[in-house]
């Protein structure tokens, strides 16, 4: 007998993942795929960095830490957000998590119960809803649309709530568009009285503007950060969550329950990330940039719309309705026959069909390779 959760039954699968597992088959095969579907920086770790990471494990620092975090990291991310963004931000505010994914998770714990609905954009980054649901809560969408830059419409969001909101989930710079989200919706959010659950772990890769922080608009919010995509750490899973006070005996004690602490080593390679590596994060952006305005405009030659240029993280979404109404077997097809790696937009929501995400977190090299295959592709078709 099959006994299925019926939360679970309900998570749809990361289809980003699944483009990527088929193309690792392909690879296993012999054929060469260029990968411009993974949010995955293809830097690796700065080498200040790496060693930090090194040293604590030379070191023995190789034991649990305070389930929080230590201290030291925690006050480097205090001191980053006072640096960055002029937010004042208790150490004690600050819980230390295996990447952000475990950083949404908790929070949505300590918001939620069940049947509680939290707003999420559609398209918007595939795992909100379905930590939401894992939470036992009802993911609301709310369309974005490209010819309104991917914003919330604020008239839109508040026709969604109901008393059972609990959260509104914003992303800036956005996983899938990479555009930013602009002051006035921020200073919309803020009004709204419903604690905002702002990802910002595309903070440091923009581009064009800047990356605003919920928390220069209001202290009812929660921030996921975390070292993965600005720092190049994936592999490390390092990550926080900022809350209000109120919550943070909660998420303590949610943390020592479910994850005891985030990796030590990892830790101390965070502590480095933060205080040593400007100049080599700084050296990336200029590649991703480089990368970022190849890709725009050669995606626009080949025939795909882009009516809002992404400014931050390292994701083009691009209007492929040329091509298809149907992005996951295009994305499938472009990946069989051209070898190529792409994202369907449908996996970030249904908003998002018709689209196809591509991610420049590759080199030049292989990006100018990857969109000739695809243009040589899409012309013999
Ligand atoms: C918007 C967004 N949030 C969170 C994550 C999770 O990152 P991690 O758990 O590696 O910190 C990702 C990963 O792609 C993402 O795109």
């Amino acid at each position: 007998m099959t006994i299925l959760n019926r939360h679970a039954e309900q998570m749809t699968p990361f289809i980003v993942m699944e483009v990527l597992e088929r193309a690792t088959e392909l690879e296993k095969q012999g054929h060469n795929i260029i990968h411009l579907e993974v949010g995955e920086p293809d830097f690796d770790m700065p080498i200040c960095i790496a060693e930090a990471a090194s040293q604590a494990q030379s070191e023995g620092l190789t034991h649990y830490t305070h389930s929080l975090g230590s201290l030291e990291l925690r006050e480097a991310i205090a001191l980053f957000y006072l640096q960055e963004y002029g937010v004042k931000v208790s150490p004690d505010c600050i819980v230390v998590t295996s990447g952000s994914s475990p950083a949404i998770l908790m929070a949505l714990m300590a918001i939620c119960n069940a049947d509680d609905e939290v707003i999420i954009s559609n398209p918007g980054y595939p795992c909100y809803r379905n930590f939401a649901l894992a939470c036992r809560a009802t993911p609301v969408e709310v369309n974005v649309e490209a010819e309104d830059g991917f914003q919330y419409d604020i008239e839109k969001l508040k026709a969604a709530i109901t008393t059972k909101t609990k959260a509104i989930f914003v992303n800036s710079p956005m996983n899938p568009s990479g555009t930013l989200v602009e002051d006035k919706v921020f200073e919309a959010l803020a009004k709204l009285n419903i604690p905002i659950l702002s990802d910002e772990i595309y903070h440091g890769l923009v581009y064009e503007g800047r990356a605003r922080s919920i928390l220069e608009f209001t202290d009812n919010a929660f921030v996921v950060n975390g070292f993965s995509k600005r720092f190049a750490m994936t592999g490390l899973r390092l990550g926080y969550l900022i809350a209000p006070k109120a919550y943070m005996r909660t998420l303590q004690i949610l943390q020592q329950n479910l994850f005891i602490c985030a990796p030590s080593t990892a830790q101390a390679a965070g502590i480095a990330a933060l205080k040593k590596s400007k100049a080599d994060i700084d050296n990336m952006l200029q590649v991703y940039n480089e990368s970022r305005i190849y890709m725009i405009k050669r995606l626009r030659a080949i025939g795909f719309e882009i009516k809002t240029e992404p400014k931050g993280a390292f994701y083009v979404l691009a209007d492929a309705r040329k091509f298809t109404s149907d992005s996951y077997h295009f994305a499938f097809d472009v990946l069989e026959n051209a070898h190529v790696g792409i994202t369907p937009g449908v996996d970030f929501g249904s908003n998002g069909e018709g689209f196809i995400r591509f991610s420049y977190a590759n080199s030049l090299e292989n990006i100018v390779e990857g969109l000739n295959r695809i243009e040589k592709y899409l012309i013999s078709d």
